[in-house]
């Protein structure tokens, strides 16, 4: 079936089964209705490869600019998504019935003065995937992963998170029909996500345990019950994440920026990055690919360490930061995030916490605002444009990942913007006088 946003000029794909699952270890291959998150043969991760779409360049841009008109308000949610606008290098077999769509994405690009000062790059915008439905970047992999669930009549579906997976899989699980369960660390996971996680309906268990605790328990699980895993090793939801970059690209009218830089944790963003600037500029989407930069906190940051030795040993480690989102020691996708990396001439680097509140007060107080792990891709760019890795006149792309209400207990400790509250509550005539204290304030001035 084809969707009504198509154009005569260039058709959909509309066939079942234009692509299949490789494992990149071992190189096993699979049907692309797998219901393995892994490899069945070695563990290994899985990847998805698509038949190429009937158009490159100049005609695959046009056909999916074509369905940023209004003509996708006239059809399927699927067709206002801001992931199933690139479906030929997503999942081409889906059909419009398979999809479990918001719909997500089409997040702004944005500027702020302020930010691109603390930074000290002139020309630096930010991708704010907060705006997404559940208020993080993961529903653009969710709604793949929820596809790929439906298409295999998936009974029940898992994963472990630091609070915004399990959010947004609560959400699109929800919307398919499918019970969800998840396993989040004790203690650790925000008020905002737990809130959204139980609202949404999922089964939660809060385990006694980090992250990676969590995903060794979520793997285990879903191999011994047959529950659908939906972490991001889960190879769909990587074709979802994709498209963060390809939307971004599109949004910059298919130039590519000097650098894209994002916050790291399990490195699933990272490889799904490095995957999606492969296939644009094979498929001749950007003439030029721009360099990955992924930003992790110090004291979970295996893969900066693994960096500075160009990744010879993997590396793991007992993760501690105050951005619980990126609280993660023992990465999943290490090897497709290396490959990321090195195709795109990438960086890695570390930040520690102090810098990425600084970042986050900065967003924050320009009315943009974000998690505290979101604000890592703007302390990272802060820290290699002092090192002079990055030039102050490059163009360069932060992504945020996700929502200042994700984490409201953070968004108050550090008070971004300077706003005066006061403490307890006060009478009418109090609060006129305080008032006219603020107003008279030299700082107000
Ligand atoms: N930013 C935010 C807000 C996140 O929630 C995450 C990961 C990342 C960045 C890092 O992305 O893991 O692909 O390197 N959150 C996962 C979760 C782990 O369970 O919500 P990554």
């Amino acid at each position: 079936m084809s969707m009504p946003v198509e154009t005569l000029s260039s058709p959909m794909i509309a066939a079942d089964r234009l692509s299949i699952v490789r494992c990149a270890s071992c190189g096993e291959t699979l049907d692309d209705l797998t219901a393995r998150a892994t490899c069945p043969s070695c563990g290994g991760l899985l990847a998805v490869e698509h038949t190429a779409p009937g158009h490159t360049g100049a005609r695959l841009r046009a056909l999916f600019d074509d369905r940023l008109g209004p003509a996708a308000y006239r059809g399927p949610a699927a067709g206002r998504s801001g992931v199933w606008r690139f479906r030929e290098i997503v999942l081409s077999g889906a059909r419009d019935e398979d999809i479990v769509s918001h719909p997500e994405g089409n997040t702004p690009l944005m500027t702020r003065d302020a930010v691109a000062s603390f930074a000290g790059v002139s020309d630096l915008w930010l991708k704010h995937e907060g705006h997404n439905p559940s208020a993080s970047f993961k529903d653009r992999g969710m709604t793949a992963a929820l596809t790929q669930a439906r298409r295999i009549g998936a009974l029940a579906v898992a994963c472990a998170s630091t609070g915004n997976t399990s959010a947004s899989l609560a959400a699109y699980a929800a919307q398919a029909g499918i019970p969800a369960f998840v396993l989040v660390p004790e203690g650790r996971v925000s008020a905002g996500k737990l809130a959204q996680t139980l609202a949404y309906g999922a089964h939660m268990i809060r385990l006694r345990g980090d992250f990676d605790d969590c995903l060794e328990l979520a793997r285990e699980a879903s191999e011994k019950l047959g529950i659908y895993l939906v972490n991001s090793l889960n190879p769909f939801r990587v074709e979802g994440q994709k498209t963060i970059v390809l939307e971004l690209l599109q949004q910059l009218g298919w130039e590519s920026p000097d650098w894209i830089s994002l916050p790291a944790g399990n490195l699933g963003n990272t490889a799904a990055f490095g995957k999606a600037l492969r296939e644009a500029h094979a498929l001749g989407l950007i003439d030029r690919v721009p360099r990955i930069l992924s930003v992790q906190a110090a004291g979970a940051a295996p893969f900066a360490a693994g960096f500075a030795d160009d990744f010879a040993t993997r590396r793991r480690v007992r993760a501690e930061t105050a951005a619980t989102a990126i609280r993660i020691g023992d990465p999943a996708s290490w090897d497709r995030a290396v490959e990321a990396i090195r195709f795109t001439n990438g960086h890695v680097v570390s930040v520690s916490d102090a810098e990425i509140f600084a970042a986050k007060r900065v967003i924050d107080g320009c009315g943009v605002g974000c998690e505290p792990a979101s604000a890592a891709s703007v302390a990272g760019v802060r820290a290699l444009v002092e090192k002079g890795v990055i030039g102050r006149g490059e163009r360069v792309v932060s992504v945020l990942t996700g929502h200042l209400l994700k984490d409201p207990d953070a968004a108050l400790a550090t008070r971004a913007g300077g706003g005066l509250g006061s403490d307890t509550a006060l009478s009418r005539d109090e609060a006129l006088s305080h008032l006219g204290r603020v107003i008279a304030s030299p700082q107000t001035k």
